[in-house]
Parts: structure tokens; C-alpha cells; sequence
């Protein structure tokens, strides 16, 4: 009897939901949703995912909808729709991730949320990296530079990759908790790293799984911030780090944070400034190592700052990372051309009319970045890496590689930072060649040269300084 009550609601809610699509369907984008259940998600997969949205744009145009990851999705490839779903009509799409994912990072973490609740996280992330903030912190970024690179140089091959996922990492807990305590430091990467594993694993808590020991090590996460935060409590200074600000914080009615929102918001923080600013940063050292005249500007351009700098005896400052016009634009079309944040996800709230089609209430919808950083229109021969096209800006709404809106990456000027400082002692005291010749693109989510770009890093001998340096 139950068996058929089942049944018969089961049918019921079918054919509600058949008869609802029905009467979208007219209304509905271009495009095709595949196959039942599983959509065109392995079209997906079985191909670079920019090929396949590419293929989607040329045949549909700039809106059309698929069917991936179990969700009926609308993609949107022009910056007018992006900038719809990203900022004019922001509060009609909210952020939507796997509940797995959610589950591993905490779901009190600023960027699941929209509203009151995202707002007040959101000027406290934003306050703590503010430039007067990362200002203070030059010094710091140069001597985890200094160090990583050291480190890199002794003759052996490194998979760049993971190498500056240490160096972000590092760079993240200094901007999070500003100098901590050396055995707290590497309690949190040793179980950081664990849940890095486990984050894009398959979601089952059988024992002994990555997912699992991710979640293991994300409760371990857990109690090591508790005793973070309690020792800060008890020392009572005001910090001006991310830990601090959160710490501070009070509402109107003067409530102050849990310690889950503060050690959600920790972990969010840690995982969207690591694998983003790595990748960002291997493609750097990939494009420049292919493009050698380029890399004989940028290295000019950092010789003069690094003479200025009693060759290379005195820190750089914060003005002369202010400063860096040709490495800039060099870091503006490595963004551009590696799109590291393909395409972002919201999901509708609401029925909403775009540009006379329905975006139901429920269905994904998902901003195209790449597919907008690489329209010939906005700009020319897409695939060809030339940094002196940010010479003059881009259109409106057209380049995002830090997304756009409530939501944009409060991180932006954090990584640029990172990312300035790194060139600078890169180019001027080292020279790097890469393993092997296979090239291509790696997803792992993000895209990264095939194999995390094996390279050896040689530091400079004097004589060879001298001579990049026009001394001798
Ligand atoms: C090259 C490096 C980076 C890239 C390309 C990048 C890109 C992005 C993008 C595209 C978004 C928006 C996602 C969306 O709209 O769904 C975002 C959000 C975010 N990023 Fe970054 N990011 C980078 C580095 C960082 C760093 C260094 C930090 C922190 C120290 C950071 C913290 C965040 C946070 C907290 C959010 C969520 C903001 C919110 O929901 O309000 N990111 N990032």
C-alpha cells in the first residue's frame, strides 16, 4: 500500500514538473539539455570544457541552455548578461555550491550567502585587505617570496604548481592571522592539505576515502582555530589581520561572531586565495618563459627598481609595487588568457525575464567569463598573449578575472601584490627552464600548465647579473 502511495506521488510530482517545463519550454533559451538525468554533462568532461562551451556560443549564441552536474543550467557569454546576473539583478541569483563542498569549507563561510549576513562578512574580508592593510605587509609577501625561491634553486625540478600553492598558502595565513605561532602554522597546512585532497574527490564518508579524511581533517581545522582564536582573545590586542576584524566585529545589537562563522570565513578565506593565486602564477612564468622578448621588458623594467634598490640590498617598497606598469599588464593578460575562473554559478530565485527568454525559478545560471575574455570582439586575436592590449581598457564588463559585483574577489589586490613582488625577484635574480615538452592545459579544477609546469630555477651568478644589468 505504502509501496503505491510512493508511486503515485512520485508520477505526480513528475508530471508537475514536466507539465511546469512544458510551459516554459517556448520561452526558454537555445540549446540542448541532452539526455535525461545525466544531460550533456560527459560532452562535458569528455572535453576541455572551453571547447565545449565555445562550441555551445558559436552554434546558440550568447545565452543558451544545457543540462550539467544534475541541473538544468543557462550559460550566459555576454558581458550585458553578465553584468544582469553579477550586479544589476544580483539579489535575483543566489550563490549555489554542492552541499559536499559546502560541508568541507563550513557553510558559514561569506560567499554561500547574499544579504544581510554576506554583506556584514564581506566589509569585514574586504577591511582587512584593504590597501592601506597590505601596505603593511610588502615585507612579509618579499621574504615568503625570497624564501620559496631559495628553496627552488638548488639544481632539482619542481612542479611550480605546487610549489606556489605553498607560497599562497603562506601568503593567505599571513594576511589571515598576520605572524602565527610555527606549530600552529603547520598543524593548519598539514591538515589544509588533506582537505585540498579530499575537496574534489568523489563525496562518500566510507572510511578511509580522500572525501572522508577531508572531512576529518576539516574538524581538526576546527579545533585548531578554537585555540587560535581563544589565545587571541586572551592576549587582547586589536589586530589589523582578518582574524582580528573578525574577532572585533559587532553587529547593531552588538552580537559578536561564533566561532563557526569566524572559522568558516578562515577556511573560505585560505581556499579561495590558494590554488587561484598559484595558477594565476605558474601561467605567469609560463607565458613569460615563452614569449623571451617580453621577458627581456619585464626584466628591464625590474632591473631599474632593482638598482634603485642598491641592487636588490634594500626591500622593495610599497610605491615601487605601485609602480610596475609593463609587469602589470603582463599579469593582466595571463588572467585574461588562463580565465582561471572559467565561468562562476548562481541559480535563479525567482522566474526572471532576460532579453525576452525565462530563466525558471531553480535552474543554474552561469556567467561565461572565459568565453568573454577570449570574444575577438572585445579583444583581437584572443589566443595570442599580448600584454600591451591592456594599454588602453578594456570595454565595460568585459573583463572579470575577479569576477564582478557583491560577490567580486575582495583577494584582488592581495593577489596582484603577490604576484608583482614574485616577478620582481623572479626575473632579477633567477632564470628558470622547463622539463619536458608536453604542453597543454590541466584542469584540477582550475586550469594549470600540463603537469604543473616542471621546472629547474637557477639563481643568477654575479657575472650574469652584471650582465643583464649593464654593469660589466
Ligand atoms: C589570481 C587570484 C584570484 C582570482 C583569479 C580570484 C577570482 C575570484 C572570483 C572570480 C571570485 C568571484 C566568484 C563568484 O562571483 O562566484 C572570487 C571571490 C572571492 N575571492 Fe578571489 N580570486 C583570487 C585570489 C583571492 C585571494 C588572494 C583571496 C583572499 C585573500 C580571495 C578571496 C576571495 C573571496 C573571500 C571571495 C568570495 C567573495 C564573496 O562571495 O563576496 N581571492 N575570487
Amino acid at each position: 500500500m505504502l509501496m503505491h502511495v510512493f508511486l503515485f506521488l512520485g508520477a505526480l510530482s513528475c508530471y508537475i514538473f514536466i507539465k511546469r517545463n512544458r510551459r516554459d519550454t517556448s520561452k526558454l533559451p537555445p540549446g540542448s539539455l541532452g539526455w535525461p538525468y545525466i544531460g550533456e554533462t560527459l560532452q562535458l568532461y569528455s572535453q576541455d570544457p572551453n571547447v565545449f562551451f565555445a562550441k555551445k556560443q558559436k552554434r546558440y549564441g550568447e545565452i543558451f541552455k544545457t543540462h550539467i552536474l544534475g541541473c538544468p543550467s543557462i550559460m550566459l557569454a555576454s558581458p550585458e548578461a553578465a553584468r544582469f546576473v553579477l550586479v544589476n539583478q544580483a539579489h535575483l541569483f543566489k550563490p549555489t555550491y554542492p552541499k559536499s563542498k559546502e560541508n568541507l569549507i563550513g557553510p558559514l563561510a561569506l560567499f554561500f550567502h547574499q544579504g544581510e549576513y554576506h554583506t556584514r562578512l564581506r566589509k569585514l574580508v574586504q577591511g582587512s585587505l584593504s590597501l592601506d592593510n597590505l601596505r603593511r605587509l610588502v615585507p612579509d609577501i618579499e621574504a615568503i617570496a625570497v624564501s620559496a625561491l631559495d628553496s627552488w634553486a638548488a639544481g632539482h625540478v619542481i612542479n611550480t604548481f605546487h610549489e606556489m600553492k605553498k607560497l599562497s598558502f603562506e601568503v593567505g595565513i599571513l594576511a589571515i592571522f598576520g605572524h602565527l605561532e610555527a606549530t600552529q602554522k603547520e598543524q593548519l597546512k598539514e591538515n589544509y592539505s588533506i582537505l585540498d585532497k579530499g575537496y574534489n574527490s568523489f563525496p562518500t564518508k566510507l572510511p578511509g576515502t580522500p572525501y572522508k579524511k577531508a572531512f576529518l581533517a576539516r574538524k581538526r581545522l576546527q579545533e585548531i582555530l578554537k585555540e587560535i582564536i581563544s589565545e587571541r582573545r586572551e592576549k587582547r590586542v586589536t589586530e589589523k589581520d582578518l582574524l582580528g576584524s573578525l574577532l572585533n566585529s559587532k553587529d547593531e545589537k552588538g552580537g559578536v561572531l561564533s566561532e563557526d562563522q569566524i572559522a568558516d570565513n578562515i577556511i573560505g578565506v585560505l581556499f579561495a586565495a590558494q590554488d587561484t593565486t598559484a595558477s594565476a602564477l605558474t601561467w605567469i612564468l609560463k607565458y613569460l618563459h615563452d614569449h623571451q622578448k617580453l621577458l627581456d621588458t619585464v626584466k628591464a623594467e625590474q632591473k631599474v627598481i632593482y638598482e634603485s634598490n642598491d641592487n636588490g640590498n634594500l626591500h622593495l617598497t610599497w610605491a615601487q609595487t605601485r609602480n610596475m606598469p609593463i609587469t602589470y599588464k603582463v599579469i593582466m593578460e595571463s588572467l585574461r588568457m588562463a580565465s582561471i575562473i572559467s565561468f562562476t554559478f548562481r541559480e535563479a530565485v525567482t522566474d526572471v525575464k532576460y532579453k525576452g527568454y525565462l530563466i525558471p525559478k531553480g535552474w543554474k545560471v552561469m556567467p561565461l567569463f572565459r568565453n568573454i575574455h577570449h570574444n575577438p570582439e572585445f579583444f583581437p586575436n584572443p589566443q595570442e598573449f599580448d600584454p600591451s592590449r591592456f594599454e588602453v581598457a578594456p570595454k565595460p564588463n568585459t573583463f572579470m578575472p575577479f569576477g564582478s559585483g557583491v560577490h567580486a574577489c575582495p583577494g584582488n589586490e592581495l593577489a596582484k601584490l603577490e604576484m608583482l613582488i614574485m616577478v620582481h625577484h623572479l626575473v632579477t635574480r633567477y632564470r628558470w627552464e622547463v622539463e619536458g615538452s608536453e604542453s597543454g592545459i590541466q584542469y584540477g579544477p582550475f586550469p594549470i600548465p600540463m603537469h604543473g609546469f616542471p621546472a629547474r630555477f637557477h639563481k643568477e651568478s654575479v657575472e650574469e647579473k652584471r650582465r643583464i644589468c649593464g654593469a660589466s
